[in-house]
This record gives structure tokens, C-alpha cells and sequence, in this order.
């Protein structure tokens, strides 16, 4: 169980912290989903305030740069009335030598509630969580996982497709380095869809085939029939050394172009977590087509999804109030 301990709780969410999507039952990741239906249409209104989460106060802690992570989970907060706090490593203690677990619990003894934490170190994450007494987020931990994200691109796919249960669905590129390629694969696996992971041999890490998906290096084949194309970046900042022979040679190869997407049905759909290499992993005309690319609403779906994900981590806490009537 990557998610927490469980907790008594009557929410159908039994976790104190988010920490990853494995081990996660579908009943609790379809409470996330519906949930985050509903702040959906919350965020589409002109007022988009309300006071779920009044009193409560969330911590971003970032030791990585992020852009839709940091901000959607800011804009969740503060629409749901909490109080919000950005930290990123270039103004932390960090730059002084204190380790992570250090502020952590420094944090924690300003009583936070929740603390959504990115670092570059797999499992650092659910180290935190065992030290603080609020919920823990997972913002994406190294290359392990990255539930929010997984949870963002399951509720766009169920709104454009009204089903997860038995799409085909393709994860292609860096998939060794990801930790959106692993929450996604949990996920999908969890929910009853099939899927596959295109990558060059030298980005596609024999293990994955253990965690029931199919493998392939050649593109086309790899897309074939499927329902959705979900592109990834290369995530340089994780390799040591050359895994690719070059940017024109991957893209030729493996980046995201209309030929290569002839293979897969003929209305699929295209995502990418972003940001997004244009001309490395994806073709800008692919990228930007209006009828096929899903990448603008999975951007809006990740502000709903954290709405979702604090709202419910958040009735398993003790009442802001201290349960006064
Ligand atoms: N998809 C994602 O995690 O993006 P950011 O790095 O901008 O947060």
C-alpha cells in the first residue's frame, strides 16, 4: 500500500496521505473522479470561491520546478478557502544544508494541514509522510509516481470517452524516468483498461513489463488500434549520459507525427502531461489539433482533480474548528 495507512474514516477514502495510485481501490479512485466532476463546474463559474477547506492551511513544497503542479494545487486551495504557502528550493533552508526532513518537520511544527511535496528523490515522499502530523501530497517523487497527474488524465479521459474500462491506451517515450508512465499505469491497470509502452530499448526498463503491460520499440506497432496516445517528455534532468542518439534521430523514430499516428484508431486521442518538447516527443500540428489533442483540458482537469484530492484528504483530519458546533 503506497497511498498511506489506512485511517478510520467514513469518506470512502480511508488514507491520510495521497502518496501514490498504487494500491489504490477502483471504488476510491472513482470517489476522486466524481468528486472532481463536481469542481469542475465549480471552476467554470464566476465565483469559484468556496469554504470547504476555511482554517486549513496547505504548504507547497517544491525542490523541483513546476508550472501546472504548483499552480493548479495553489488555485485548488485558495478556491476552496484554505490559506497557501509556496516554498521552492531556492528559497528554502535546503540551500543552507538542512536535508528534506528537516523541513519537513520544521514545517510541521507551524501546524500545517496539508503538505504537497515534489522532490527529485523516488520515496522521499512517504519518508515525509511518517514525520508530520497533516496529510501529505505526493506532487511526483524522482521517477516513481505521480498520482494527481494519473488522477488529471483519468478524469479527462472518462469525460471525452465516458469509460476507462477497456480503452487501449499507449504511454510513449522516456517511459524509465517517468513517474507519470508509472501512476498511469497503476491507474489504467486499476480501472480495466489495457496498456502499452512505446519506448526506444534503452528508455524501456525490463521490469515494467511486470507491472501487466505490453512492451514495444517500434512506434507504429505500439499504436496500433488504440484508443489513446499519451506522449512524454524526455527527462533529461534524470539521465546520466546519452539514452537517445540524438533529438532528430528520437523524434524520427519516436516522436508523435500524423504518419505515425495513422496506425492507432482514427479518431484517438492525444495527451501529454507537459511541458511539452515540441519537435522532440511531439509534432507541434499534432499537439495543437483542436479535434484530437486533450492537452489543454487535462491542464483544466488537474485544477479539479486537487480540488478532489484535498477536499477528501482533509475530512479524514481533525475539523479546522476543533469540532466546535
Ligand atoms: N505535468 C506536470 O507535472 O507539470 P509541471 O512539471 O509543470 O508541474
Amino acid at each position: 500500500m503506497k497511498t498511506s495507512a489506512a485511517q478510520p474514516s467514513n469518506t470512502g477514502f480511508p488514507h491520510r496521505h495521497l502518496l501514490g495510485i498504487e494500491g489504490l481501490k477502483p471504488a476510491e479512485i472513482t470517489l476522486l473522479l466524481d468528486l472532481a466532476e463536481s469542481y469542475v463546474e465549480q471552476n467554470r463559474q464566476p465565483d469559484k470561491k468556496r469554504a470547504v477547506l476555511r482554517g486549513r492551511t496547505l504548504i507547497n513544497l517544491f525542490f523541483e520546478t513546476s508550472t501546472r503542479t504548483r499552480t493548479s494545487f495553489e488555485l485548488a486551495a485558495k478556491r476552496m478557502g484554505a490559506d497557501v504557502i509556496n516554498i521552492s528550493v531556492g528559497d528554502s533552508a535546503i540551500k543552507k544544508g538542512e536535508t528534506l526532513l528537516d523541513t519537513a518537520m520544521t514545517l510541521n511544527a507551524m501546524h500545517p494541514d496539508v503538505l504537497v511535496v515534489r522532490t527529485p528523490f523516488s520515496g522521499a515522499v512517504n519518508l515525509l509522510s511518517q514525520k508530520v502530523n497533516g496529510a501529505v501530497v505526493n506532487a511526483g517523487d524522482g521517477s516513481h509516481e505521480h498520482p494527481t497527474q494519473a488522477l488529471l488524465d483519468a478524469l479527462t479521459i472518462r469525460r471525452r470517452l465516458g469509460r476507462l474500462q477497456g480503452l487501449t491506451v499507449a504511454i510513449c517515450g522516456d517511459i524509465s524516468h517517468s513517474r507519470v508512465a508509472r501512476s498511469n499505469v497503476h491507474l489504467l491497470n486499476t480501472m480495466g483498461a489495457r496498456v502499452r509502452v512505446v519506448a526506444p530499448p534503452t528508455l524501456l526498463p525490463g521490469p515494467f513489463a511486470r507491472l501487466g503491460v505490453e512492451c514495444f520499440t517500434d512506434m507504429r506497432k505500439g499504436l496500433e488500434g488504440c484508443d489513446i496516445v499519451m506522449m512524454l517528455r524526455l527527462q533529461s534532468e534524470r539521465m546520466q549520459g546519452a539514452y537517445v542518439p540524438s533529438v532528430h534521430e528520437y523524434f524520427r523514430f519516436w516522436g508523435l507525427d500524423y504518419e505515425k499516428l495513422e496506425t492507432a484508431k482514427p479518431d484517438a486521442l492525444i495527451m501529454h502531461p507537459g511541458p511539452m518538447n515540441r519537435g522532440v516527443e511531439i509534432d507541434s500540428e499534432v499537439a495543437d489539433d483542436l479535434g484530437r489533442s486533450l492537452i489543454r483540458e487535462q491542464v483544466e482537469m488537474g485544477v479539479a482533480v486537487r480540488m478532489a484530492c484535498l477536499d477528501v484528504l482533509t475530512r479524514n483530519l481533525a475539523p479546522a474548528n476543533g469540532g466546535a458546533a
